[in-house]
């Protein structure tokens, strides 16, 4: 992948107008970020497998769910079906990560780890190689537009310590209060696939918005 990537997180989307929120952005990233929220893990409840697979001929983006979900093992299959390239679970969902990371492997997708702010940051690194992308939360795990947790930093570079010392190419993606203001620090502590809801989806212009963000890290 490239240095750094953008990922829309479609949470802050017109889900009245979904087809034309996604259109919006297609041709100025790569990535699309959509979080399936269960009311039980998370408080909070969005959308689950019928939408990714009604978006999914709208969209040639890769498809990163993020699933803030209870037991997503039971889950894996439908989503990989409806059109998912990447699926994320959290670490505090599962007792045994590996049979959810080989199960995800197994059809074919690309396997990610997320780990909510209260949690240890060491629960997740003795499973940085075995999975192809980590996703750390910067906000606490169930609502678009809240602030940036400073203390992220510390736990993003700790991720790309484990991933420079092996020499791995797992992705570090970071979710949750990625604006103009907070890209910079992020990248510079080394994430390379950001997530953003609120500073693309609620700015008119969201190829604008991209670019803005885009910006604050190149200058
Ligand atoms: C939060 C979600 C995020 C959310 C980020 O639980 O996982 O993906 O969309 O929203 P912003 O970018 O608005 O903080
Ligand atoms: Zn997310």
């Amino acid at each position: 992948m490239k240095d750094f990537e953008i990922n829309p997180s479609i949470l802050s989307a017109d889900f009245g107008h979904l087809a034309d929120e996604i259109a919006k952005v297609e041709e100025h990233t790569t990535y699309l970020h959509i979080d399936v929220m269960d009311g039980h893990y998370v408080p909070n409840i969005t959308f689950g497998v019928p939408v990714v697979k009604a978006i999914r001929p709208e969209s040639n983006l890769i498809f990163d769910v993020h699933l803030m979900i209870e037991n997503p093992m039971k889950f894996i299959d439908s989503f990989a079906e409806a059109g998912a390239d990447m699926i994320t679970f959290h670490v505090e969902t599962v007792e045994d990560p590996y049979p959810v990371i080989e199960k995800i492997h197994s059809l074919g997708k690309r396997a990610g780890m997320s780990i909510h702010p209260d949690t240890p940051i060491e629960k997740i690194l003795p499973y940085v190689e075995a999975c192809d992308l980590i996703l750390v939360m910067s906000v606490r795990p169930g609502f678009g537009g809240q602030h940036f947790m400073e203390e992220s930093l510390d736990r993003i570079a700790a991720v790309r310590k484990v991933v420079d010392e092996k020499n791995l190419d797992t992705i570090i993606s970071v979710d949750g209060g990625i604006c103009t203001d907070t890209i910079a620090r992020v990248v510079r502590a080394g994430a390379n696939l950001l997530v953003a809801g609120s500073a693309v989806f609620s700015n008119d212009d969201h190829a604008k918005a991209i670019e803005e963000l885009r910006a604050c890290v190149l200058s």
